[in-house]
């Protein structure tokens, strides 16, 4: 069986690039001649989020496997944003957002699945922290749970968190008979995988760079089913990082520039293995 090519592409913040510079990036993975694209999140912002998924869907036409980030719900409510991605991919059957479906078999025996992930300020020190993140400005819902205090916006934080977290676990648990999982996320799930600059996120940036919730689920799975590989992509903080968490669970953080999208990198998937 031939490989299957997969574009991984992440953080592209299309709100930011002109149409040219965008259209340059199109083009760039329309050559890679990829079957397959992955998206891990921040997409765009809530403004041009569809536009942007149709306008890549254009020029690659191939399908489009994503989950959504903290900045695709920028200017918006969560719920408005999920609507209208939900009718753009009824409508388009090669945009796949990867909260919406169980799974999807890349082969007989790997599974890709995904969920969005937030950052749920339970590692680093959410209390102490003197960063604010963008968030309980630009999405509608922090800001109202941030008008009610820091720890409503916690609570908030941990909410859509553990939403997905459970949502993950099921996921997992649907797919018990597969070699290998493959999972895509936007917030890193470890302190590890989550470095900004070159460097470790700190006891301040954890909190809103990294989600306990998802990471709990990813770990726990990998060890009750050792015999599975689980490989996660992700992310957020910017910086590219390889992070083993047990002897079969691998996360990768992509590296990013805001405002020059980027693959992050061609994977290429043959009978189960990564070559
Ligand atoms: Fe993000």
């Amino acid at each position: 069986m031939a490989s299957l090519k997969i574009c991984w592409i992440s953080d592209t913040h299309l709100d930011v690039p002109s149409e040219l510079a965008r259209k340059t990036f199109y083009e760039k993975i329309y050559q890679s001649q990829a079957d397959a694209i992955f998206l891990t999140g921040d997409i765009a912002d809530g403004l041009t989020l569809t536009h942007r998924l149709k306008e890549l869907l254009s020029y690659c036409n191939k399908n489009i496997y994503f989950v959504l980030g903290n900045h695709d719900y920028f200017h918006r409510e969560v719920n408005s944003v999920c609507e209208e991605v939900r009718a753009l991919c009824q409508q388009h059957i090669k945009l796949v957002w990867m909260n919406e479906v169980d799974h999807v078999l890349l082969d007989d025996n790997v599974a890709l699945l995904g969920v969005d992930g937030w950052a749920d300020g339970r590692y680093g020190d959410y209390e102490n922290s003197f960063l604010s993140l963008l968030d309980s400005r630009y999405i509608a819902d922090y800001v109202v749970a941030l008008q009610q205090g820091r720890d409503s916006l916690l609570k908030k934080m941990q909410w859509y968190a553990d939403q997905d977290g459970k949502l993950l676990e099921n996921k997992l648990n649907s797919v018990t008979d597969c070699e290998k999982i493959i999972v895509l996320t936007h917030v890193p799930p470890f302190p590890q995988s989550s470095w900004h600059h070159n460097q470790p996120s700190d006891d301040n940036a954890l909190p809103y760079f990294a989600s306990k919730a998802t990471g709990d689920v990813l770990r726990n799975f990998a060890l009750q089913h050792p015999n599975i590989q689980l490989q996660v992509y992700c992310g957020h903080s910017h910086c590219y990082q390889r992070y083993q968490a047990t002897q079969n669970l691998i996360v990768e953080t992509a590296d990013a520039k805001t405002g020059e999208p980027a693959i992050s990198d061609v994977i290429f998937l043959k009978r189960g293995f990564y070559v």
